[in-house]
C-alpha cells in the first residue's frame, strides 16, 4: 500500500516526507524532483517568500545508486528562512485562514503554532513525494500535466496578469479555476467494490486537501446539472486498431469509480487567498476587542502552483491505483504483470 507522512513547520528548520510502497528498481534522479519543486514556486502573482526559498531536495534513505530500494524513502526540504523561533505572536486571526479554528481546537494563545502548519509550505513536501510517482507513472507512459482556465473570472493570459496586478495595486487577492488531464491511463484503475477504493473520490480528496481548495469537478462535473442523459453519456465505440473508445469524455476518464482508459480530467476551484494587506475585520484574542487580522508575507494569486501541487497529488493517487492493482514489490514483477494485462484488454 502506497501511503506517505509529511512534517514541518513553514519556518522551521525543514520539511520532511516519507514515502512507503514504492517498488524496488525504480530509477529516481533528484534533478527531476527538482524540477518539480521549481514548477510549484513559479506562477503570476507568488509573494516574497518564493524568491526567498529555491526548494531542493535531499534524499536520506530509500535510494542507492538512483534505484528505490523498497523501503520507506525520507525526504528533506530545508527551509532558508527558518526564523520561527523569533518570529512575532500573531493575536489577530485573519477571516478565511485556519487562525482561529486552529487556535481554539488547539488552545493556544499566540496563532503561530497553527499558521506555521496550516501553511501551504507543507505542500513542498507533497509535490516531492509526487515527483517520485510521476517518474514511476512514466514508465508506463501516463503523463499528467496542468494549466489554468480562468482567474477572477478570466481566461485570457493578458487579461488575468491585469486582474492579478489590480488586485495586488488595490491590496486584495484573487482565485481561479485549473484543470488536470493525465494521459493514458489504462482502464481499470480504482474500483466500486469499496467506497474508498472508487478513483474520482480519491482524487477529489487529494485535491480538496490542498489549501484554499474549495470545489473539486470531475469531467463535465457541475455542468451535468442542467442537461440530459442524452446530452452527456459518453458513447461506447469498437475499432480493431483502438479497442474500446469515446468520441466525447464528459466522464473525465472514470465511470463507476474506475479508470475507463480516456484521459482522467479533474478541475478545481482555488478560493482568493486569506491574507489581505488591506486586511477585514477581526478580533483580538487577549483583549476580544474589535481589530484588524495581520498581515503576514503574502501570495496574490497562487492558482498556477495549486495546479502544479494536483499534479502531484492526482500522481500519488494513480501510482496507488496502479501498484494495488499490479503488485508492489519489484518493479520487474509489475511490468509483467501490467504486460500480461495488456494482452488480455487485446
Ligand atoms: C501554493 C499555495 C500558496 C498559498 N499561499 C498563501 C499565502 O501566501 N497566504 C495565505 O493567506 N494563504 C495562502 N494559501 C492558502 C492558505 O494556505 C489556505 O487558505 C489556508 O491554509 C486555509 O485553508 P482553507 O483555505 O482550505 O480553509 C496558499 C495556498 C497554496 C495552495
Amino acid at each position: 500500500m502506497l501511503r506517505y507522512l509529511t512534517a514541518g513547520e513553514s519556518h522551521g528548520r525543514a520539511l520532511l516526507a516519507i514515502l512507503e510502497g514504492m517498488p524496488a528498481g525504480l530509477g529516481v534522479k533528484v534533478s527531476r524532483i527538482n524540477q518539480e519543486m521549481r514548477r510549484r514556486q513559479e506562477g503570476y502573482g507568488r509573494g516574497k517568500r518564493m524568491q526567498i526559498e529555491k526548494d531542493k531536495v535531499e534524499i536520506l534513505s530509500g535510494l542507492k545508486n538512483n534505484l528505490t530500494l523498497g523501503s520507506p524513502i525520507g525526504i528533506l526540504i530545508k527551509n532558508r528562512d527558518f526564523s520561527i523561533e523569533r518570529l512575532p505572536k500573531v493575536i489577530r486571526p485573519r477571516p478565511g485562514h485556519a487562525d482561529l479554528a486552529g487556535l481554539l481546537k488547539y488552545g493556544f494563545c499566540d496563532i503561530r503554532p497553527v499558521l506555521e502548519r496550516a501553511s501551504a509550505r507543507e505542500t513542498a513536501a507533497r509535490v516531492a513525494i509526487g515527483a517520485i510517482c510521476k517518474i514511476f507513472l512514466e514508465g508506463f507512459r501516463i503523463r499528467i500535466a496542468s494549466r489554468v482556465l480562468a482567474i477572477g473570472g478570466s481566461s485570457n493570459k493578458v487579461q488575468i496578469r491585469k486582474v492579478i496586478d489590480q488586485a495586488r495595486e488595490k491590496k486584495d487577492t484573487v482565485g481561479g479555476i485549473f484543470q488536470v488531464r493525465a494521459k493514458g491511463v489504462i482502464p481499470g484503475l480504482g474500483s466500486y467494490v469499496q467506497p474508498d477504493r472508487r478513483l474520482d473520490s480519491c482524487f477529489i480528496q487529494a485535491i480538496a486537501s490542498i489549501p484554499g481548495i474549495k470545489a473539486v469537478e470531475v469531467g463535465l462535473g457541475f455542468g451535468y446539472a442542467d442537461k440530459l442523459g442524452s446530452q452527456v453519456h459518453d458513447a461506447i465505440y469498437y475499432s480493431r486498431s483502438k479497442g474500446f473508445y469515446r468520441k466525447t469524455n464528459n466522464a473525465g476518464g472514470i465511470e463507476g469509480g474506475v479508470s475507463n482508459g480516456e484521459d482522467i480530467v479533474l478541475s478545481a476551484c482555488m478560493k482568493p487567498i486569506s491574507t489581505l494587506l488591506a486586511p477585514l475585520d477581526s478580533v483580538d484574542i487577549k483583549t476580544k476587542k474589535k481589530a484588524r487580522a495581520s498581515i503576514e508575507r503574502s501570495d496574490i494569486c497562487v492558482v498556477e502552483a495549486a495546479g502544479v501541487i494536483a499534479e502531484a497529488l492526482v500522481a500519488i493517487e494513480l501510482a496507488r491505483a496502479f501498484l494495488d492493482k499490479f503488485g508492489s514489490d519489484a518493479l520487474g514483477d509489475i511490468k509483467v504483470s501490467y504486460g500480461n494485462y495488456l494482452k488480455r484488454l487485446r
